[in-house]
Order: C-alpha cells, then structure tokens, then sequence
C-alpha cells in the first residue's frame, strides 16, 4: 500500500480499525500530489467530536476505578487526535525534497507508537467498564491542523508543544496511578513517556535541521500558529532533564521554563 493510502484510510476511514491500521508493507515513494484537508476526520457516530465539557478527575479520586478509566480516556482522545493530525502531515505536505521522505518515514514510526498507546488505553479502559466514545471526545488539538502550514509548524505544535507537555503529563499520572497502587495502568504510562522521549527527540531534530542560525526557541516560537502558546508544552511539573534527554538545548528549555502568559500555566492542573 502506498503511505498516502495507508494515511487517508487512518484519516477519513471512519472505524477505530481503520484509525489502527498497521503500517506493514507500506511503499514510501515520493508524491506531488495535493490534498484538501477534511473539515473533520472520519469517524463513526460513536467517536465522533464533542466539545461538551467534561472536567478531568482529580488525583485524589483515583482511587475509583471510575475516575481512572475517565483519566484514561481523555489520554486515548489525545492519542486518537495525534494518529489523525500525523495522517493528515502526511498528506498535507508534498514531498519537494528528498528529506520530505525521511521525515514521513519518522512520522509512520511514530503513528505506529501511538497507536500502540491507543491500543494499550482501550484496553485498561475495557477493564474498567469503559469504551471509546463513552464520553465526549474534543476535536481541540485537531482545530490547529489547518494552520500548520509547513512541516516545521506541524512539528512546533505536534513534538514541541503538545507531546512536549505529556513528558511532564505522563511522569505525573504515573505517579498517580502508583500512588493507589494500581501498577498496571502506571506501566502504561512509563511506556508512553519512554515513546514520548522519542517523538520530542525527533522533532527537536527536525527542527534543528530546519532553523538554520535562528535559534531553536525563537525558531519554534514563530512557528507557533497565534493561538498557541508554549506555555502549552509544559505540564504541571517541569522536568528538565527529561527535556536534556530528548535533545532539547538548555537556551530552550530555559526560555521554555521561564515563559509566563495569559494562559496561567500555574492553574494548569491537567490535560
Ligand atoms: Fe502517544
Ligand atoms: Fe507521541
């Protein structure tokens, strides 16, 4: 299958399956082809967007099976978003360049991952009586989609911003989990925090490519589409290091770290 099937069946094929199609045996040859991006993506009623408001369950109530499985499918919601909006990179951005390739081959990998993240939340959420779509799932992240209009703003939002902030997320919930002892669900989270290191890695490394002698911070602050601040890569806890890990320079993280705005990252108390 050509990698722009394989995208545009994730993207408007409608079923969860679809959503989790597996990559094997994908062709990745070059396309000039142009592509209108859907207003939505495909999904079955089920699934389909809903932007009721639905209050994220506090850590102290952790301890009802309920409220984690809540947890749980706010996480798979941002998984299922982040599978739709890299189908759509894929196709959105026309491979002028022998590089375009390569960083299409990045982001196949990284849909793998979060589909197995995707897979791995259903699961524990089936465990706990509770189905995809059993409660609103928000089309937020995916409203930005049509003001990524390059490759290095897809990866500012994406890896810089949103995935940036689940570095910080992940580690939290972990321990969250932990804390009422519930260890199966906790592993879910090391695992996607290990994946995430990765993804953050490797957009970091696209943009370093790309900056030239801008600096990676201001580089990645002017591709920020306006309605998204950095205070949006950042958690409840800031981890540093972590950040070190994922090849992400001290300048940046600094600057990142001492960015303050309208959007109160101190009230910040989740997702
Ligand atoms: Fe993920
Ligand atoms: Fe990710």
């Amino acid at each position: 299958m050509h990698y722009r099937e394989y995208a545009k069946q994730i993207l408007e094929g409608a079923s969860l399956d679809d959503k989790l199609l597996s990559s094997k045996a994908i062709v990745l040859t070059e396309s000039l082809d142009l592509y209108d991006l859907p207003t939505n993506p495909g999904r079955v009623k089920k699934l389909e967007f809903n932007n009721e408001q639905v209050k994220f369950p506090r850590s102290a109530s952790f301890h009802l099976e309920e409220k984690r499985g809540l947890a749980l499918h706010f996480f798979a919601n941002h998984e299922l978003l982040a599978i739709e909006m890299m189908a759509a990179a894929l196709l959105l951005y026309p491979d002028t360049t022998k590089e375009m390739l390569t960083f299409k081959k990045g982001l196949i990998k990284t849909i793998q991952d979060e589909q197995k993240h995707l897979k791995m939340y259903i699961a524990r959420m089936k465990e706990f009586g509770i189905e995809l779509g059993d409660f609103p799932l928000n089309d937020f992240f995916w409203r930005s989609m049509d003001k990524l209009k390059t490759p290095s703003h897809f990866y500012s939002a994406m890896a810089m911003t949103f995935e940036s902030a689940n570095l910080d997320f992940a580690q939290f919930y972990e321990e969250g989990f932990r804390a009422v002892e519930d260890f199966k669900t906790a592993e879910i989270m090391r695992i996607v925090l290990e994946d995430e290191i990765s993804h953050v890695a490797l957009g970091a490394h696209w943009l370093n490519q790309w900056r030239g002698d801008k600096d990676l911070w201001n580089y990645y602050k002017t591709h920020l589409p306006g309605v998204m601040t950095p205070a949006r890569a950042k958690g409840i806890h800031f981890d540093k290091e972590i950040r070190l890990k994922a090849g992400l320079d001290h300048e940046f993280i600094r600057e990142l770290d001492e960015f303050r705005d309208e959007f109160k990252v101190t009230n910040r108390k989740n997702w």
